[in-house]
Order: structure tokens, then sequence, then C-alpha cells
């Protein structure tokens, strides 16, 4: 596992007046001291996300917070392919979007398959704290997120997203394929056709501990690209894309959902902590058991991908293929700024 450190000046933290002196320095590979305040999330697209997330637990902030804000950020961008509106349609050339929420509670919310709603994650917060439900599909979860006030966006493809999609008319063949980033400075969010015509597709997910030490956790994505209409992965399941017990700690996925949907797969890391293993291992756990259930032949293109954080803020991640990032944030004992990417 290739560590690379990046540690950035912020002006005003909440953990003292230290002054913080930007440096890079080699770390252990693995075993990292338990950290809180801390955030960690799915792919490079989670530093940014990240600086969102941390400006709230930063100031003692809830994690529950956080991880809404941070993921908001993601939403919000214009040029992704992966997470909210900007995102690769379905293959009528629609737009649907999934999210779900956990917080320190075992509360969970989620959406699943919403149209035209810019902030999904917003919509599965609400659902937790304001319906006797957990999730929310179609054209309900849109009727409740425009009760709730969440604007209805216009109906239309980003630029990006139009041509993706007319390029993929061309052939109109489903062909998903393992996500990868950071080979040749590729993010995977990025609008992108790959050499074998396919194109990258992806989630993102953020959990947090807090300075409290309670756990949350995020997920939001627009599915793989170009499903079939009315699909939806493993992200609004809890246990599957997202999964909290604030007793053990909080895991998140990313990849191909139907996998992680079938081997129940960030419960199965939970559930692998409480046993024992530390985050990394029972992250690799969960990957294993992917692998196990797949042919060689099929292993060879399936990307799914987990991040995990335990109770005492120790964090780790696993992935099926090389090429997935995670990005993690947090204040040292030196009240350092620690804004980092793991390459696994
Ligand atoms: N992991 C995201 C999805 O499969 O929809």
């Amino acid at each position: 596992m290739i560590h690379r450190r990046r540690i950035l000046k912020w002006g005003t933290m909440g953990f003292g007046s230290m002054i913080i002196t930007p440096k890079i320095f080699s770390t252990p590979k693995k075993i990292i001291m338990g950290k809180k305040p801390l955030v960690i999330s799915t792919w490079d697209a989670g530093i940014n996300a990240n600086k969102g997330a941390w400006k709230i637990l930063r100031e003692k902030g809830r994690a529950l917070d956080a991880v809404e804000a941070g993921v908001m950020i993601t939403e919000a961008e214009k040029d992704n392919c992966c997470v909210g509106l900007s995102a690769y349609p379905d293959r009528d050339g629609h737009v649907t979007l999934d999210a779900s929420i956990m917080d320190e509670y075992g509360n969970a919310g989620s959406v699943a398959f919403i149209e035209r709603i810019k902030h999904p994650i917003s919509v599965a917060r609400r659902v937790m704290e304001k319906t006797p439900h957990v999730m929310l599909a179609g054209s309900g979860a849109q009727q409740f997120a425009v009760e709730q006030g969440f604007p209805l966006e216009e109906d239309k493809l980003s630029d990006s997203a139009q041509k993706a999609y007319d390029e993929w008319l061309k052939k109109s063949e489903y062909k998903p394929v393992k996500n990868i980033e950071n080979t040749k400075g590729q993010n995977a969010f990025a609008p992108n056709k790959l050499s074998n015509g396919s194109f990258n597709h992806d989630t993102i997910g953020m959990i947090a501990i807090d300075a409290q030490g309670n756990l949350s956790g995020s997920c939001t994505t627009s599915g793989l690209a170009f499903k079939m209409r009315g699909r939806v992965g493993d992200s609004p399941i809890p246990g599957a894309g997202l999964y909290v017990d604030n007793e053990v700690g909080a895991a998140v996925s990313t990849g191909v959902g139907e996998e992680v949907i079938k081997i129940c797969g960030t419960h199965t890391v939970i559930e692998a902590m409480r046993h024992g293993m530390n985050p990394e291992e029972a992250c690799k756990f969960a990957v294993e058991r992917v692998i196990k259930r797949n042919s060689a032949e099929k292993i060879k293109d399936i990307q799914v991908a987990f991040i995990a954080i335990d109770k005492n803020g120790n964090y780790g991640g696993y992935a099926i293929q090389k090429g997935f990032n995670y990005a993690v944030c947090y204040a040292d004992d030196y009240n350092e700024l620690i804004d980092s990417k793991y390459s696994l």
C-alpha cells in the first residue's frame, strides 16, 4: 500500500492554537494510531468532500452533520460522471440517484431511484429524521423531497453526460468495467471514456468519527452508468453500501453494487471488526468474500472496495483491484491537519 500524506494549513482549528507547519513525512505502512475526529471517504473526490466535513468536525460538530455536508460538495459538482445530477444517466437517458445516511444511534435513512433532486443525501437524512421509514424510492421519494422543500431541478443531462450518452448510444452495450484512478492522473469521477469503449462509474462514501467519539456515514451515487432503468445499487441499502454501529465502527463501499449487496458488504465489515479485526483486515475479509463468490474470469473486471473506521478512530480500506484511492483527514497530536490520500 502506498501512502502519500499531504499536510495543509488551516487558519482556525477547534483544537487549540498550535502553529501548523506544512511538511511531508513518511508514515508506517499499515498501523495508524486512532484519531478523533477523523473523516475518510472514497476516491480522489473524497479529498474535496472531506474539506466540507472537516469544517464541522474541527469545531467539535456532530459526525452526522459532517458526513452530510461533505458529500453534498460532490453532489453539487458540475462535471462529475458518478455522483449528483451531472452524472451519467441510465440507458433510457435519465439520471437516477441513490443515497443513504446513518447516525450514531443506528438510525438510517435512504432514497433510491430518485430523479431531479440535487442533494439526495439530504433527502435521505429527512427520511431518517422525519418519517417512520428507512427508504423511499422513485416518484415517492421525489414527492417527499418536494414536500420537504427541495427544488425539482430541470430534467436535462449535463454537457459531459449528454456527450457520453450520445457516444454510448452508438452501440448501446451494457459493459460496466472496474473503476480505477491515479494510474495516469485519472480521476474516477471525471467524465471519461476508457480505451475499451467503456465508461467509469462510482460512488462517494464518507464515514466519520467526531470529537465526542460518535460515528456516522453517508453514501451517494448515480449508480452504474447506462444501467437498466429502475436499477438500484448497494448505496441506499443499510448493511450493503453503508453501515454504522456506534459500538464498533462504520464502513462504506464503492464499486459494483450487485456484488456488495450479495455479501451484505458493510455489515460484514462491521461484524468482522466486532470480532476483533482491525479496519483494514475487516475490509479485506469482505473483499475476499466477494472474490470467493466469483470466477477468476469475472473478478478481473469487477472493482469492489470498502473503507472503515473503528470506534477508536483507527481506519483502513481494501479493494479487489489496484487503483482505488481513499481520502483521509484528521488533526494529529500537534494539531496539524493531515489531509492525505491512500492509494491501494
Ligand atoms: N456502488 C454503487 C452502485 O453500484 O450503484
